[in-house]
């Protein structure tokens, strides 16, 4: 039995592609080139207000940046949140509106924001690194730069105006002393340079040079930013987490070696030997696994993955889930999900990974509804008790919710407010 979703027609033209199908966006744009998306969302209406946003990066634990092209102290100032009404009434009494106010995770905080990830699902969910928005008047922007990153940028509310450069390398003259990545030189392409609408995306593969600039008062984007781990990111985790589980007894060995001509090198046969011992330790695609799903569902922001409290017990969670009740992703949560053999997954969660049904695995990396269908799926080895205990401690350690705590904590905002 498959719990996975609808899978996605590859073949058809989309207008969130341009009326490219995704296997023609992928084989052709995705990490490659640029792509003006004129209409991607038709009526496309912002799934938040600028004070809202402004409301966001007033707030403890959420990262928002400032930036403004002729900063108090510099040029291309960077402050980071949270900020106050105080930052926003310095704001509005400078002389220039060259300002950019950034938030990032904004889909961790508002569930219509999350959403708006759904559309990318030809993409692996795992490959999201978050939703940024950002809020400039007039004017603003944060300079030509470039990001490591793919990104699709949405135009959420307003006008902006964008242009595009080249591919820079790691050479890349970069602006020095300041917090963002704004490039010494930047020249326009000739003919990528657009106004966007609300609802016109822009897809920018990483290192590509790029510059928004706003066009109105009320200029809002939306980047859908995708995150892909460094090579040096990449080989020193999985150092490390390879690294804990190798024997003291695994070492470099010179058995049976010739005698050596000069006790002081460092000879071709010794290098051979260590270059083994090393490829053949890393090359353990079972273990790579294990890492990648781990590493890939990190949460970005640890401190934001909260224990349930008071802790839920295995009855409690039968009985809500029998009584109709439904669980669902904590927004901030990373799923994923690995096959492996004889009837067991990994589940990979927020940097975890445990053994489970595959069904179960699936859905929870990927279904919409999580309602008590989940403690039917169970193997011979993993029973009913077992699906049971997993769905509890995912609870407990606050990656799945019961929605209805979610409304209790909806209720106890609108209280406070
Ligand atoms: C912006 O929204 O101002 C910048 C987004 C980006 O260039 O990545
Ligand atoms: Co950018």
């Amino acid at each position: 039995m498959s719990t996975s979703p609808a899978p996605h027609d590859t073949d058809t033209p989309l207008a969130l592609l341009g009326g490219l199908s995704i296997r023609e966006f992928l084989r052709d744009y995705w990490q490659q080139k640029p792509l003006l998306i004129r209409g991607a969302f038709a009526d496309f209406e912002t799934p938040l207000e600028a004070d809202e946003l402004a409301g966001l990066a007033c707030e403890d634990g959420i990262e928002a940046r400032l930036v403004e092209e002729h900063g108090p102290d510099k040029a291309w100032q960077v402050s980071h949140g949270p900020f106050d009404d105080a930052t926003f009434a310095r704001l509005d009494a400078k002389d220039d509106s060259q300002w950019s106010l950034l938030v990032q995770a904004v889909d961790h905080y508002v569930p219509d924001v999350a959403a708006l990830f759904e559309p990318f699902t030809f993409l692996p969910r795992w490959r999201l690194d978050d939703i940024m928005i950002s809020y400039a008047p007039t004017g603003g922007s944060v300079g030509p730069h470039l990001d490591n990153y793919d990104v699709f940028l949405l135009q959420a509310q307003g006008q902006r105006h964008w242009q595009l450069g080249g591919m820079h390398g790691d050479d890349a003259e970069i602006i020095d002393g300041i917090d963002l990545r704004i490039l010494k030189h930047f020249e326009v392409t000739p003919g990528e340079d657009w106004v966007l609408e609300p609802g016109d995306m822009l897809y920018v593969p990483p290192r590509l040079a790029h510059h928004g600039v706003s066009q109105s008062d009320d200029c809002m984007t939306i980047s859908v930013g995708f995150r892909a781990p460094s090579a040096d990111e990449v080989v020193t985790s999985y150092a490390d987490y390879l690294g804990a589980s190798l024997p003291e007894s695994l070492r470099y060995r010179d058995q049976g070696m010739a005698p050596v001509a000069n006790a002081g090198e460092l000879d071709d046969a010794s290098l051979e030997r260590v270059r083994e011992l090393l490829l053949s330790t890393l090359d353990n695609p079972a273990q790579l696994a294990q890492w990648f799903g781990r590493y890939m569902t990190q949460p970005k922001y640890l401190e934001q993955l909260a224990a349930r409290e008071p802790a839920l017990k295995t009855h409690e969670l039968v009985e809500y889930l029998e009584d109709e009740g439904v669980l669902v992703r904590s927004l901030g949560s990373r799923f994923a999900f690995r096959h492996g053999e004889n009837d067991t997954s990994t589940l990979f969660v927020d940097g975890d990974g445990v053994p489970a049904p595959p069904a179960l695995a699936e859905a929870l990396a990927s279904s919409e509804r999580l309602t008590a269908v989940l403690l039917d799926y169970t193997t011979a080895d993993l029973d009913r008790k077992a699906v049971v205990s997993l769905l509890t401690a995912l609870v407990n350690r606050g990656s799945l919710i019961l929605e209805c705590d979610l409304q209790d904590e909806e209720d106890e905002e609108e209280d406070d407010a």
